[in-house]
């Protein structure tokens, strides 16, 4: 794997990797995730954790379905891109990244996420976030664009959900939305967590 893209990541804290998946594996995972939804496995997303865990349409509008080790061999295949680049980071950067946790997620048409940070507010463990994308073909006018707001660009930069992409930023320190799509839109959305202090 090409690992040019950690520099980015390290100088303006995101990276934005086209082709981060094969077009074959983004396209099995597209299909592993639409039957899932067909099936029922998704679940409306919530905000917040533990107690302060609510399903909040407004803000966040897409349906989840979280990972565990029981998925199927195209997610095995993904996992397996994790796994080398947690370990590349590792080796480079003494993060300590330990586990990725994460789930699909699907944005019917009309749903959005309101401008936010990923980590937890009592929890710090989330360091890096991942997300990939899987819709083939996706248009300018389908819409669900996510954008971010590095401090270089304040009035934000946006980035379509095209199938094989891979968006990595520092999870503390970028603010980003996902703006009103107009069709299904499927991802994969995680953290590279590290292991948490005791307090
Ligand atoms: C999230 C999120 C962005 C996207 O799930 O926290 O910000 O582009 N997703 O799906
Ligand atoms: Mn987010």
């Amino acid at each position: 794997m090409d690992f040019n893209w950690l520099d980015r990541l390290q100088a303006e804290g995101f990276a934005v990797v086209d082709d981060f998946l094969d077009a074959d594996v983004a396209h099995g995972l597209w299909q592993s995730a639409r039957r899932l939804k067909s099936e029922g496995r998704f679940r409306g997303a919530g905000i917040g954790q533990g107690s302060d865990h609510q399903v909040q349409k407004r803000i966040r509008g897409d349906e989840v379905l979280w990972w565990d080790g029981k998925m199927g061999p195209i997610e095995s295949k993904f996992s397996d891109r994790l796994t080398e680049v947690k370990q590349a980071i590792n080796q480079d950067w003494f993060l300590g990244l330990w586990e990725w946790e994460g789930h699909y997620a699907c944005y019917a048409p009309g749903t959005y996420y309101e401008k936010h940070v990923d980590p937890f507010r009592e929890d710090d463990s989330r360091v890096l976030s991942t997300i990939t994308y899987l819709n083939p073909d996706w248009q300018k006018e389908d819409g669900g664009e996510l954008v971010i707001y590095p401090t270089s660009h304040p009035e934000g930069l946006k980035i379509e959900p095209k199938a094989g992409r891979l968006v990595v930023f520092f999870s503390e320190k970028l603010p980003h939305e996902v703006l009103k799509t107009r069709r299904d839109r499927y991802s994969i959305t995680g953290w590279f967590k590290k292991r948490k202090v005791q307090r």
